[in-house]
């Protein structure tokens, strides 16, 4: 007996860290696990709501309970080009979009076909080549539906200049998107753990919830704060 009360919506989640090929064998990536995102798809999913859950690298027994759940249609990307594309084409019929992806803001400009061998750099080092990748987020924003509802994720590390919520607020007024979920990371926080903490921020740079607990905890927490913009 939980409650429903997302029930109607079309849902999209990204979750987990996209990989950049270098050559064949290796790759450029991040420490997601993709739980975070898991956890909103699946909060999503038990509350009643239609969800595609876009995953980039998510380890399987991190994906299994999604892929398990009726309500919920898992996707694969493995590069940020790949999670573009299927993000932007689920969007387009959905209600709610949620990037919790941690996606790469560069890619190697020309990917090699065979393997990088030491003897062909010719010296003790060797320089890769970046060109940025798209801002998925910003797409989204820009090509919205009406009634549609953005979120993003903001991955953060404050230091002495700055503090979380100042660095998230200039966020949310750059990527204007409906809410912002701001969460500081760093080498033991945010990515991989079980448990989060979320600045929620409007539009405006309004705190309108402050989550902490497991993963799912907060992840129901920002479907509250979705629910709560939405009937505004
Ligand atoms: O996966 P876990 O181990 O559970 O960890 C969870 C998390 C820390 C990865 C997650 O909570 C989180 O913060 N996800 C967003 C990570 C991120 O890429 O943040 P960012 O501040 O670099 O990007 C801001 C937003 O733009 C995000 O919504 C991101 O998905 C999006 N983005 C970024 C780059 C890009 N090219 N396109 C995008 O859409």
């Amino acid at each position: 007996g939980r409650r429903r009360d997302l029930a109607g919506l079309d849902v999209v989640v990204s979750a987990g860290g996209t990989r950049e090929p270098i050559d064949p064998v290796r790759f450029i990536g991040n420490r997601s696990s993709g739980k975070q995102g898991v956890a909103v798809a699946l909060a999503a999913a038990d509350r009643g709501a239609d969800v595609v859950l876009v995953a980039a690298h998510v380890d399987d027994g991190v994906l299994a309970e999604a892929c398990a759940h009726p309500r919920i249609a898992v996707r694969r990307a493995g590069t940020a080009a790949e999670l573009a594309e299927a993000v932007t084409d689920a969007a387009a019929a959905a209600d709610v979009v949620v990037m919790a992806a941690a996606v790469a803001d560069y890619r190697v400009s020309h990917v090699a076909e065979r393997k990088l061998a030491k003897e062909s750099a010719g010296g003790p080092g060797i320089t890769l080549e970046l060109v940025e990748n798209a801002d998925i987020l910003a797409g989204l924003v820009a090509s919205r539906r009406a009634g549609q509802t953005v979120v993003g994720f903001a991955a953060e590390t404050p230091g002495e200049d700055e503090t979380l919520l100042d660095r998230g607020r200039r966020k949310a007024a750059r990527k204007g998107v409906d809410l912002l979920a701001v969460n500081e990371v760093g080498w033991t926080s945010g990515f991989e753990a079980d448990e989060n903490a979320l600045v929620v921020l409007a539009r405006s740079g309004e705190v309108v919830a402050e989550p902490r607990g497991s993963k799912r905890e907060v992840a129901d927490a920002l479907w509250d704060a979705v629910l709560g913009i939405r009937v505004r």
